[in-house]
């Protein structure tokens, strides 16, 4: 007899991975929204020190890290929460959120992790289609909230559409949001919106205890490998929530000594988005040379239907045989679009090149 499972695991999305964890270094890895620089000299330099003491549990409630964020926001540290990535506190909150019955509402095509919280918990999915311009349709999400409604995710910039709506628009819609429902903000990608300053929703936690901010360092800073995400959260009620349901050491030592180091190094983090701006408009530009007019990027990776009769799987295939990885639309939500992660600039020449060959 096969083992039995829980019913939840059948349930339970597969997220999509990409592939090529195993191809020659010259491929170009556009296809995880990755930094394409390694991590700043000084903080592999405090992860290697940090190393040195593995043989100790790494501290549990993670109070450097939280003291240091809290220093950099201005967030009293009771209201920081930390995960291994920020996909471990999204997990969490839907583990200490969501019933089944209860409901949660998010865009889509959105993050591909939103799925597996409704699948885990039982509770009942509400995905609002984005609107025309590939970014949140606010006031229906804000329909969509009701009696039932538990959780609300925000994903500013979307991934994988790239758009962002303006901090105005966003905070019109907390403020519409019954207080007793709580609202994620997934800011992964926020170092590299130019609409308004990273900081500035930091502001709105002071008027909204149900509101949490949701932030990585594993785009801007680099550390995608090390799983570090926080959250900058309204109350601290929300600390405690996701606290309760994990493991404890839940993230470890390395990756915090990393982490408190890539605070130290701001003007470094800035230089690096400011070069992937740069790239955002060599992309923006080479794709519409070729015809294309991908949506309105304020991330670190571009979003954009193929032309009529070009096949996605093709292109895909094609571009992966001349050395460049990227994701198929189909995985992430929409069937025909393709999500490219800005690289190098020799990366991103490499990528034009090769779609211009297929197109
Ligand atoms: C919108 C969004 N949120 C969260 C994450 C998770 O990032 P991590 O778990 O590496 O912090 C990602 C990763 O791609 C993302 O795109």
């Amino acid at each position: 007899m096969p083992i039995e499972y829980s019913a939840r695991v059948a349930r339970l999305p597969d997220y999509p991975l990409a592939g090529g964890y195993s191809l020659p270094d010259d491929v170009a890895m556009l296809a995880s929204n990755e930094s394409p620089w390694p991590p700043i000299p000084a903080v592999a330099e405090a992860a290697a020190r940090a190393a040195t003491t593995a043989n100790r549990y790494p501290d549990p409630t993670n109070s450097a890290l939280r003291e240091a964020l809290s220093r950099r926001y201005g967030v009293p540290a009771t209201r920081i929460a930390v995960g291994n990535g920020s996909v471990d506190l999204l997990m969490a909150a839907g583990e200490a959120l969501l019933d089944p019955g209860a409901e949660l509402v998010y865009a889509w095509p959105a993050f591909s992790v939103y799925p597996h919280l409704p699948a885990a918990s039982g509770a009942t999915a509400v995905a609002v289609p984005l609107d025309a311009r590939q970014r949140h349709d606010l006031d229906a999400m804000a329909s969509e909230t009701t009696v039932a409604t538990r959780l609300v995710i925000v994903c500013n910039p979307n991934n994988p559409t790239s758009t962002a709506l303006p901090l105005a628009d966003i905070a019109a819609f907390v403020a519409r949001v019954p207080p007793e429902v709580a609202i994620i903000l997934d800011e992964a990608y926020c170092e590299f919106n130019l609409l308004d300053d990273p900081d500035a929703s930091v502001e709105l936690l002071e008027q909204h205890p149900n509101l949490v901010l949701l932030r990585t360092f594993s785009k801007a800073y680099g550390l995608a490998a090390l799983r570090v995400g926080y959250a900058l959260c309204g109350s601290e009620s929300f600390v405690r929530a996701v606290h309760q349901v994990r493991q404890p050491f839940v993230v470890n030592a390395v990756a915090t000594a990393a982490a408190v180091e890539a605070l130290e190094h701001g003007d470094a983090v800035a230089e690096r988005v400011e070069r992937t701006v740069a790239a955002r408009l060599q992309m923006d530009q080479g794709l519409r040379a070729l015809g294309i007019v991908p949506a309105e990027s304020q991330a670190n990776f571009g979003w954009f239907d193929l032309p009529e009769g070009a096949e996605e799987d093709a292109v895909v295939g094609g571009l992966r045989e001349r050395g460049v990885l990227v994701r198929a639309g189909r995985a992430l939500g929409r069937e025909g679009a393709l999500r490219v992660t800005y690289g190098t600039t020799e990366q991103n020449r490499r990528f034009l090149a090769a779609l211009g060959e297929l197109l």
